[in-house]
């Protein structure tokens, strides 16, 4: 079969190595891709969220199968847009319907669906324009810490913590006032929780699910999570008080119901669910939903997924998950992000990265970077991650490290504490 992988980050080099190593696969095209999906596949000229193109190329080159990395394109439609297309429409696309999407795709969606089907999540309210003296008045409520939300998608910079009420009063004006333009039009406004985060991500077919394993990423900039809030600056799996009991309670608390809420409401989803996860003493809450995998969590995962992704897709794609087996590596897996000087503010790129031939002990997925002049440069904020594996996760880390070491580019940042907090 030939596969057709949507994205252009670290996530999707990682997709797509794991995707390339499946016998069932004859050839595999990126659409953007990146220097490094270009070692597992062939890159395509086009952007994840020109539907047309995507499906004209789909045609053209016989694809079996779509598999969409970001949510963009999911919560635009293109899985919609392929099976109400009649060239396309056989073509099974791995990610939900834009009905499904909208769990990312709107805060305010999400924590409904969380109320209608009893999931555990920070209680909240959203507001409007309209409501804003409500609002403020909600706030008075609550207490410090304050958490906004901007209902829609902003790139991952639409959620303020606030330490002070004034500060909170503030900002919900400015975000109602069109602070993340439309997206920050409805405001949910939740209670602060208190406890460690952790991802779990599940494949499901619309019934069946496949739980594969689980993250902890680590969002902000400096060490011991300090500073501005970034893609993500590294992951780990497993995650240590993740254990069979912690997750028999995420499964039956959060994942049944959420797999079985989705189909009830007659929404047809048939991709990854994210589950963004707090521990609070003991107990898993829901912070947030995405329609995708994350990133750099996936860069993580994929080293400890044992089975065939391709056969699990196909299972995806057809009903049949709960034919299908699903191995994790007993070994632990990191992933250490290599970023640019200045990142998440204002950074340079061109720059020439050297070494990456140099790391033999770790599994470089490329996040932002280019091919130019026969050189790989830097290409984003986030350029490089370094994954390993290892029997126990310090041995992981150990060998990230000095992967982290040994490539080079001007200004290069990392984060010396991933996996220190555990
Ligand atoms: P989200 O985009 O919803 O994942 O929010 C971004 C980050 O804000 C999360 O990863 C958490 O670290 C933090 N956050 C979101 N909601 C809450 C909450 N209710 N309590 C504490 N932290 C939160
Ligand atoms: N690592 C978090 C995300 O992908 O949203």
């Amino acid at each position: 079969m030939n596969i057709l992988l949507l994205g252009s980050g670290g996530r999707e080099h990682a997709l797509a190595w794991k995707i390339a190593q499946s016998e069932k696969v004859d050839r595999l095209f990126i659409a953007p891709g990146n220097a490094g999906t270009a070692g597992c596949g062939e890159n395509v000229d086009i952007k994840a969220d020109d539907f047309e193109a995507l499906k004209e190329f789909a045609v053209a080159n016989s694809i079996g199968m779509v598999v969409v990395g970001p949510e963009d394109p999911l919560v635009k439609g293109i899985y919609d847009d392929f099976k109400n297309d009649p060239r396309t429409s056989s073509i099974p696309v791995i990610g939900p319907s834009k009905a499904g999407a909208v769990l990312e795709g709107s805060k305010d969606f999400a924590k409904g669906f969380m109320q209608r089907h009893g999931i555990p999540t920070a209680k909240y309210r959203t507001f409007t324009g309209e409501t804003l003296e409500e609002g403020l008045a909600f706030l008075e409520t609550l207490k410090a810490p304050y958490v906004l939300k901007a209902d829609g998608l902003c790139a991952g910079k639409g959620v303020l913590i606030l330490p002070t009420l004034d500060e909170a009063r503030k900002e919900l004006k400015e975000m109602l006032a069109g602070m993340f333009g439309n997206a920050s039009a409805r405001v949910v406004i939740e209670e602060y929780l208190s406890g460690i985060e952790c991802s779990v991500f599940v494949l499901t077919d619309g019934s069946n699910y496949k739980i594969l394993p689980e993250a902890k990423d680590y969002k902000r900039i400096g060490e011991h999570d300090t500073g501005l809030n970034t893609g993500g600056m590294g992951s780990v799996s497993p995650v240590p008080f993740a254990t069979p009991e912690w997750m028999s309670k995420v499964e039956n608390r959060i994942i049944r119901p959420t797999v079985d809420g989705l189909a009830e409401e007659g929404i047809d989803y048939k991709g990854f669910i994210f589950f963004g996860l707090i521990n609070v003493d003991g107990d898993p809450l829901v912070i947030e939903y995405n329609c995708r995998m994350g990133d750099p969590e996936t860069e993580s995962v994929m080293l400890r997924l044992k089975s065939d992704i391709v056969d699990l897709f196909e299972g995806v794609a057809d009903g049949s998950l709960d034919k299908k087996t699903i191995e994790f590596d007993e070994r632990a897996a990191v992933c250490v992000m290599l970023v640019s000087g200045g990142y998440p503010q204002k950074y340079e790129k061109g720059y020439v990265i050297e070494g990456l031939d140099k790391v033999k002990d770790s599994v470089l997925f490329h996040a932002g970077t280019q091919l130019k002049d026969g050189n790989v440069v830097t290409s984003g904020g986030r350029v490089i991650a370094v994954c390993s594996y290892g029997q126990n996760r310090e041995e992981a880390l150990a060998k990230s490290f000095e992967g982290a070491r040994l490539v080079n580019f001007t200004d290069k940042y990392f984060r010396r504490d991933i996996g220190q907090d555990l």
